[in-house]
């Protein structure tokens, strides 16, 4: 899939209330996600299924930072899991049909969260993760972002040495994010346990590593630190979180 594919992919799942005002990009991302999320007509019973989204990349192709091994599994068994529970869990009841954010929003019950939530968290989380890379990723950002880096962390550096050290010290299984936090238009960095995303506290995800086991048990053994390091200078789509950022502030 062609690298602007997946960045309109990632637009399509930022959360609404990211979105200011109608735009050309919305109108596209909105177009993408009835695509992604279609109804399913069978049999008499409407029922929405998600479906699991290829990565925008072949499987081999963050090849030697992430393996296809890993990869295959991650997607193909974790992230696949997470889709077919969600759907099996949603059939039938009121949030079939709602989006994916909608549902992770009404699930996640004011911090008490309902049985689909953490289903639904998990397939928004993954797609969003293998948003995050790309073949050839890292480097620095620029442009805007790194403007608003450089005014909310006083410099790149000083950026990435505490969104590492947010991703080393998430206790267990969970993420770390950037995210922007919309009432008081700055950046700032989460670290969520388990599913739990920014989206539950009303940011607007620009950035995830995934630090659950299964992320990088493969290819790091428990070298959380060199997998982190590597997502950093080796796998992220500054690209992508720039267009996340773009759509956040328009
Ligand atoms: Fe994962």
């Amino acid at each position: 899939m062609a690298a602007a594919n997946s960045l309109s992919l990632t637009s399509a799942f930022l959360p609404r209330h990211g979105f200011h005002g109608p735009s050309h990009n919305q109108n596209v991302q909105l177009s993408t996600q009835k695509k992604q999320f279609a109804r399913k007509a069978g049999s008499g019973t409407i029922t929405a299924k998600f479906e699991l989204q290829p990565p925008p990349y072949p499987m081999d192709a963050l090849e030697p930072h992430m393996s296809s091994r890993t990869f295959e599994f991650h997607w193909g068994k974790h992230h696949r899991a997470y889709v077919d529970n969600l759907n099996k869990q949603i059939d039938g009841t009121e949030l079939d049909g709602k989006t994916l954010e909608d549902i992770i929003l009404i699930t996640y019950n004011k911090g008490s969260p309902l049985p689909a939530f953490n289903n639904a968290a998990q397939a928004w989380n993954h797609q969003f993760f293998w948003e995050s890379m790309k073949p050839n990723g890292g480097g620095e950002p620029s442009g805007e972002l790194l403007e608003l880096i450089n005014r909310d962390f006083g410099s790149y550096d000083t950026f990435v040495k505490e969104f590492k050290a947010a991703a080393a010290t998430q206790f267990g299984s969970g993420w770390a994010w950037l995210a922007y936090k919309p009432e008081d238009k700055k950046l700032t960095l989460v670290k969520t346990p388990n599913a739990e995303n920014p989206l539950v506290l009303g940011y607007t995800a620009l950035l995830t590593i995934d630090v659950w086991e299964h992320a990088y048990y493969l290819d790091f053994q428990n070298r959380r630190p060199d997998y982190i390091s590597i997502f950093m200078e080796k796998l992220v789509s500054w690209e992508a979180v720039s267009s996340r950022l773009k759509t956040a502030t328009a």
